[in-house]
């Protein structure tokens, strides 16, 4: 039982003006009402190359991949909000959770980023569905890396429209439900972190 987990939260989109960088805050700031230790990233502050293996075998991680692993590795929960692009995940989300998941040596235990997390998903988009088809590829990636992924999750739908000026959801039921969501992701991972 942790008395203080940490969750690090962050958008699966680099625009400066992102909604689900807006909605990541959201939930950053619940589970930091709820008692966690948070750390929100821009991970647009990470800048990496496309996943190369090549690259890899030849000088390892780039510096920001490792930035990340260790921000991963220290955090027991995740609060991810993630646009949907082509109805999947962002191709930057995708090429961090590749370069994050590298084991380095045999010392480490495999997917030691991911492994034994717990995570809470959403998503926010300016069409009428809000990204959920993103997460349904996001829970499997995940799942498939050893995360516990709560079962819940939020979709924000017209985002473009659905935040006021202080970036809090002008619809105060949504507002709640993405801080359920996140009070639940603080008191999971309490439990199993
Ligand atoms: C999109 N967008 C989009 N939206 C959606 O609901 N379903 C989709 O499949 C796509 N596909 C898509 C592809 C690409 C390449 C881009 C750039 C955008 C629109 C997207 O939801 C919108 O740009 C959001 O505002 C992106 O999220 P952020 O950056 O506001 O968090």
């Amino acid at each position: 039982m942790l008395e203080k987990p940490r969750i690090l939260a962050f958008a699966g989109s680099l625009r400066s003006g992102s909604w689900n960088k807006l909605l990541s805050k959201i939930g950053a700031q619940a589970a930091r009402d709820a008692g966690a230790e948070v750390t929100w990233v821009d991970l647009r502050d990470y800048p990496l190359p496309v996943f190369d293996e090549d690259e890899e075998s030849a000088s390892g991680l780039p510096e920001n991949a490792r930035k990340l692993k260790e921000l991963f590795v220290s955090h027991e929960g995740l609060f991810i909000s993630t646009p949907e692009y082509n109805s999947s995940i962002p191709g930057g989300l995708k090429n961090v959770i590749d370069w994050v998941s590298r084991r380095e040596g045999e010392a480490e235990p495999p997917k030691v980023a991911f492994q034994g997390k717990v995570a809470a998903l959403v998503s926010a988009s300016p069409s009428g569905f809000g990204g959920m088809r993103s997460l349904r590829h996001l829970r499997t990636i995940l799942g498939s890396m050893g995360v516990f992924l709560l079962p819940d999750e939020i979709s924000i739908s017209s985002a473009h429209s659905a935040f006021n000026a202080e970036g809090q959801l002008a619809d105060g039921r949504k507002q709640q439900q993405v801080g359920d969501l996140a009070r639940l992701l603080v008191e999971v991972t309490r439990k199993l972190g």
